[in-house]
């Protein structure tokens, strides 16, 4: 130490060794358990005093501090092991630190951690693009990074109204969906969202309006009948001067009311739209990467939209990153108009640390986004929530690939029913009337039946000591 502190040229006794550069490192060894249970507290209030967290008033007491976590597993800091069963908000498809994705971000890290994209290519850019286009349908082969699931979907309906501007359409710049649809909390994203029982309603000042067909009644299993695509024909008849596209989460709602609708929807859409010149564009942010036991959910249907959104679990939700995939048709559509470039370029778009994990993540896919393990996984989530079906206060149990979701008669409170799986070990985050799981893909079967366990305890407990204010069975 002292010949260290000569060679800074400073006094032993003035010198401040710079422990906070050595925490952040994590070379100072172990705390004493003293320190580490101080720190603890001092996060908590911190945290308190001076952070927001997601859909929160500032200040949320219901937050825990995580301090690690391995395979599905979450590590807080009183000890508790948690098995992380919405997959950090459907992201961390594979476990959490897997030892690929981690190695990649470290050796990608050694060599470059970021450089803008405009002007520059790097190879982990170029070799997750690639490994994305052999997933996708052929179809679509223009990538385009963004930051996030939100932005992807900017992106996709400011390209798709570039589209109809560079192709002598401009007066079409409008979109069409369905009711019950959540696609980011971005201003052009909020817009496309479900409008009243979305999260956005206050913001409508801030938001164009845009058409809203009702969602398909019909859901994943049951006869198709034409008549459920007739409001939305009607819509596009009506307007289709005005729109520009057509957005939707293909056959899974995911924060719009945990909803699988039949596949046939899609089929039927496709025409209307290629009738009317409108672009379809589908919001694989959730549904993407195996989840509801295809690739991507577009497969069910064997509809290839014209632009295509991913992200979450895109890096197996070690870090973020999102794409927006593209037809030629589309890309090339823009050229021949002022601007003929596309005008989005975020300053951290196709990040090398994002885009190594990206490409380990991929690996996984093929690994574990396998029709088999994604049937395993199935299995158990329907065997295992059965017992929910009979309990008084469900109004409908329902998985499709490895999604597991107990609906309510009514609203559920989230902390009293997160309180009850955390007693079984799990990690569970309901929202209106849904307790639901989205477990990472590698959750081996003890750990689905611990979830399923943990989810119907919840669904009967929260039941029995919960007023029913807002009951619809
Ligand atoms: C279907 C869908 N689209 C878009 C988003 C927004 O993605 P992000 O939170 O990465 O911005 C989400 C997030 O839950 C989503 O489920």
């Amino acid at each position: 130490m002292q010949i260290i502190m000569k060679m800074l040229g400073r006094q032993t006794n003035t010198f401040q060794f710079p422990w906070k550069w050595l925490y952040s490192t994590g070379q100072r060894g172990e705390m004493d358990g003293v320190q580490q249970q101080m720190n603890r507290q001092n996060a908590i209030s911190f945290d308190r005093q001076h952070l927001w967290h997601p859909y929160t008033i500032p200040g949320d007491p219901h937050i825990a501090e995580v301090v690690g976590a391995q395979g599905v597993y979450l590590h807080l800091a009183d000890g508790t092991k948690l098995i992380d069963a919405t997959s950090s908000w459907w992201c961390v498809a594979y476990g959490h630190q897997h030892p690929h994705i981690v190695e990649a971000i470290q050796r990608q890290a050694s060599q470059l951690t970021h450089v803008m994209f405009g002007s520059f290519t790097h190879t982990p850019a170029v070799r997750l693009a690639e490994k994305l286009l052999r997933l996708v349908p052929p179809e679509l082969d223009r990538v385009f990074f963004a930051d996030s699931g939100s932005v992807s979907v900017e992106c996709a309906l400011k390209l798709a109204i570039q589209y109809q501007y560079a192709t002598g359409h401009p007066e079409k710049n409008r979109f069409v969906t369905i009711r019950g649809g959540y696609h980011g909390d971005t201003t052009g994203a909020m817009a496309v969202c479900d409008p009243e029982d979305g999260m956005h309603q206050i913001f409508s000042p801030l938001l164009r309006s845009h058409f809203f067909a009702p969602r398909p009644t019909c859901t994943f299993d049951q006869v198709w009948s034409e008549e459920q695509i007739e409001p939305m024909r009607k819509i596009v008849e009506t307007h289709h001067e005005e729109i520009a596209g057509c957005i939707l989460e293909p056959v899974f709602q995911g924060a719009g009311g945990m909803y699988f609708y039949s596949p046939e929807y899609l089929s039927a859409l496709r025409p209307i739209c290629e009738k009317h010149g409108i672009l379809l564009i589908f919001d694989e942010i959730a549904t993407g990467f195996g989840r509801t036991g295809k690739p991507f959910a577009q497969a069910y249907a064997g509809v290839v939209p014209d632009i295509m959104c991913m992200g979450k679990a895109l890096t197996g939700g070690a870090i973020s990153l999102a794409a927006m995939l593209c037809n030629e048709k589309v890309a090339m559509g823009i050229r021949d108009h002022v601007p003929s470039a596309f005008m989005h370029g975020p300053t951290f778009m196709a990040n090398p640390l994002a885009c190594a994990a990206g490409s380990a993540a991929l690996d996984l896919f093929e690994e574990y986004g396998t029709i088999e393990n994604i049937h395993r996984i199935n299995r158990k989530l329907t065997e295992g929530l059965d017992s929910a079906k009979k309990l008084t206060g469900v109004q409908n149990v329902r998985t499709l690939g490895a999604i597991g979701v107990i609906e309510m008669c009514s609203t559920v409170n989230r902390v009293k029913t997160s309180e009850i799986a955390k007693r079984h070990g799990v990690h569970l985050r309901p929202f209106g009337r849904y307790i639901y799981t989205m477990p990472p893909l590698v959750t081996d079967d003890m750990a689905l039946d611990r979830i399923t366990h943990a989810m119907c305890e919840a669904a009967a407990r929260v039941t029995h000591s919960d007023q029913m204010t807002d009951t619809i069975c």
